[in-house]
């Protein structure tokens, strides 16, 4: 369906995206996300911390504003800056819940019953899941277009989000006769770390939820349990290859690969280059000390600054009125589009 769309949409261009305050971040989260944002914030992203999506399963409320703060401190610390983006946590700007409830009415059954992802966390019992987590991806297309964003850099797991935010966007511009009201955003998913493994099974994606912490880096870790996860890493017995087709058809060893290109900003053909012919006994430990050598700095800043909760409050406050002065008036017009009484 999203292919065939047009987009009538002429207004300026705006890049969001979230993250949930659930767990720790982990090097998917960094490389997928974070190191994306940072490279686009000459675009004054507006990014935040999505903690109504977190409790969409069941969170412990004396922790989560902690949580949220911790998803600031890592975009500070990764490198974003606050004159450029707008950080803010997604339940203060409450615009983004009254347009999901109109998307709610948008949005229809068979496509919210598609989505993989409420599959994967929904479990075997889905009657027992919250309605929040079925109509999560409704939620998501109204945090992006009640911003009118265009551009959404995510690691590839969200594509299939996103293509649904298009597909609403399009029926809701069609359904009120508002032609190019909103735009059909589009996923910015392309380059190193769109999709970052599980260390322990490089078929399954690094994910907070793995029970297995070895599976993940944590951006909490330290250069030793960096190294100690680097170097437990499952791969397979042969030497690295020499060339992108015979690394396709080995998973662990293309995320290794892929993560050090990630990080070294550099592409998998040139680390082939590099360490082609090489045995993991070498590759490793060079992964390991690039991963140290990126990751510790931004550890430590991120330590620093939860130390001082009340400026990252600050932070979180400047962003949220930034937000809401974007938010308000785009909610004001989709009331009077849907007709609701206005005064
Ligand atoms: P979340 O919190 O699960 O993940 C945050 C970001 O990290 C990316 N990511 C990965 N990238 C590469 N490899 C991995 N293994 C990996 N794991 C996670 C995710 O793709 C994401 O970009 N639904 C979103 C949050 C959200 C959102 C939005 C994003 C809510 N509203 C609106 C964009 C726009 C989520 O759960 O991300």
């Amino acid at each position: 369906m999203s292919e065939a769309m047009q987009s009538d949409y002429s207004g300026p261009e705006r890049v969001l995206s979230g993250v949930q305050p659930t767990g720790s971040l982990h090097l998917g989260n960094y490389l997928g996300a974070l190191v994306k944002f940072v490279a686009l914030q000459d675009r004054r992203p507006f990014l935040f911390v999505a903690d109504l999506h977190a409790i969409t399963l069941p969170q412990d409320p004396k922790a989560l504003a902690g949580q949220t703060r911790a998803i600031a401190a890592a975009f500070l610390a990764a490198g974003l800056d606050t004159d450029k983006a707008a950080i803010f946590p997604q339940s203060a700007v409450r615009e983004h819940v009254e347009l999901a409830w109109v998307f709610n009415c948008t949005a229809r059954l068979g496509w919210l019953e598609r989505m993989t992802q409420f599959k994967e966390k929904a479990g075997k019992d889905k009657e027992r899941a919250s309605v929040g987590l079925f109509t999560y991806p409704v939620l998501q297309a109204a945090d992006i277009l009640i911003y009118k964003a265009t551009h959404v850099p995510v690691g590839e797991d969200q594509k299939q989000h996103l293509e649904l935010s298009r597909d609403i966007a399009d029926r809701f511009n069609r359904d009120f006769d508002a032609p190019g009201f909103f735009p059909l955003p589009e996923p910015l998913i392309q380059g190193p770390g769109a999709r970052v493994m599980s260390l322990k099974d490089g078929t399954k994606k690094m994910s907070k939820s793995d029970p297995a912490d070895l599976s993940r880096i944590n951006l909490t870790d330290d250069a030793d349990t960096i190294a100690r996860k680097i170097k437990k890493a499952k791969t397979d017995p042969e030497p690295l290859p020499d060339n992108l087709g015979d690394l396709k058809a080995r998973p662990e060893a293309a995320n290794l690969v892929g993560i050090y290109s990630a990080l070294a900003g550099t592409s998998d053909a040139a680390v082939l280059d590099e360490f082609g012919g090489q045995g993991f006994g070498a590759f490793k430990p060079a992964l390991a000390e690039l991963a140290v050598e990126k990751l510790s700095p931004m550890t430590a800043e991120m330590q620093r600054l939860m130390g001082d909760p009340a400026e990252i409050d600050r932070v979180l406050a400047k962003g949220a009125e930034r937000a809401r002065e974007v938010a308000a008036p785009v909610m004001d017009e989709v009331r009077r589009l849907v007709g609701f009484w206005r005064g």
